[in-house]
């Protein structure tokens, strides 16, 4: 059989060679525990799933739904986006639904990038960025995200010569993998940025609701002339235990949009109207559940950052998303502490490579697993660090 080339220097997607490792562990009998993919471990509210079953019973969702997304699923959108972050998205013109916010990342980079045109991708970043991109045939130029710098961009450092070939920039705050969230003006910069060298920004925005110590995230819609040059992708897979459900959307730049929605008709025939509705429901509803995430995933970073510091480890306190980015202990690569802690103590944690060159050096941990499970994969890496 004979492939498409462009699969030729694609690897299988970070966690799907987790995925293959830890079924070959589980298969063996080792009791693993996954700090690994950012999948919550507790289960969608039942509030969402006996509406899901109501409008699972409608007939009147049976059919082919509309690319866009429907006139409801829009209208709560905009009003979510108003009351919760002060931006104004037209229901009609800057509103598209998205089967979770992956596939419009991934998307996306196909309705903006021809071969040989330039992305802007932060290293270490959400994998998809820099993926999609290649896929499409773009060059990618990282950025890198330092902890000196908060893990922001530089966008000073970025070359004339790159700045001017550049179609596109990826952020997303608050941030995965490194868990760092906006303080000052960055997104303003960010839009003045776009707007001098005609670059689309594409802000994914997953981790908003998840947010620690009074942290209150904003959105890059927000910022004045953001919707000029960009595009917003939220989810609903981290705040409300759906990953599983696909569902997502996206708000901002109606051309941006129109281009996405016109390539994803030719592939996709659009989001199940139950699952729209569903949405509509969610946003319109109490948030009630997201904060008791929020108090559920705080807690979990205290115990997982309290436990590393006691053995050695730097552990940042995060203010946002559901993973803790760690610096590995001396004398091992992000890949070698990965693959120890496999081996000693079967814990998974996932390699900062995976995210980009600037990855190396640290680890990610998801806090998406029980507490009594974080305690005992600490205890298991700490003597497993004795060995
Ligand atoms: C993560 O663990 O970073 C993601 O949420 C999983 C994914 O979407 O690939």
């Amino acid at each position: 059989m004979r492939f498409s080339k462009r699969m030729d220097n694609l690897a299988p997607y970070l966690f799907a060679e987790a995925e293959r490792k830890i079924a070959e562990k589980r298969a063996a009998g080792v009791d693993v525990i996954s700090l690994g993919i950012g999948d919550p471990d507790l289960p969608t509210p039942q509030y969402i799933v006996d509406e899901m079953r109501r409008q699972v019973a409608d007939p009147a969702n049976d059919r082919y739904p509309s690319n866009w997304g429907c006139a409801e699923y829009a209208e709560a959108a905009a009003s979510f986006y108003k009351r919760r972050f002060g931006a104004d998205v037209d229901p009609k013109r800057e509103f598209m639904a998205l089967l979770g916010a992956k596939e419009g990342l991934a998307h996306i980079c196909f309705s903006m990038l021809d071969p040989g045109d330039l992305a802007l991708v932060p290293d270490p970043g959400y994998p998809v960025y820099a993926g999609a991109s290649i896929l499409a045939g773009a060059d990618v130029r990282y950025l890198p995200l330092r902890p000196e710098n908060g893990f922001l961009p530089d966008l000073d450092a970025v070359s004339e010569e790159d700045a001017r070939r550049a179609k596109v920039l990826f952020i997303g705050y608050p941030n995965n993998p490194t868990g760092a969230v906006v303080e000052d003006d960055f997104f303003t910069r960010v839009v003045a940025f776009a707007k001098k060298h005609d670059i689309a920004v594409v802000h994914d925005n997953a981790y908003s609701e998840l947010t620690y110590d009074g942290y209150v995230a904003p959105s890059f819609l927000a910022t004045p002339g953001a919707k000029d040059v960009g595009v917003e992708f939220f989810s609903f897979s981290k705040p409300f235990n759906m990953t599983g459900w696909r569902t997502g959307f996206a708000v901002g730049n109606h051309e941006m949009l129109e281009h996405l929605w016109r390539l994803k008709t030719n592939m996709d025939s659009g989001m199940f109207d139950a699952l729209q509705k569903t949405s509509a429901f969610i946003l319109n509803g109490s948030w009630d559940f997201v904060h008791e995430m929020c108090a559920v995933y705080a807690r979990r970073r205290d115990l997982l950052a309290d436990a590393l510091t006691s053995v050695g480890m730097k552990v940042p306190r995060i203010k946002g998303t559901i993973y803790m980015w760690i610096p590995v202990p001396d004398g091992y690569t992000s890949g070698s502490f990965c693959d120890h802690v496999l081996e000693q103590a079967a814990v998974v944690i996932t390699p900062g490579r995976g995210y980009g060159p600037a990855g190396e050096g640290f680890v990610r941990l998801s806090l998406t697993t029980p507490d009594d499970r974080i305690a005992e994969a600490v205890d298991r890496i700490e003597r497993s660090l004795k060995l």
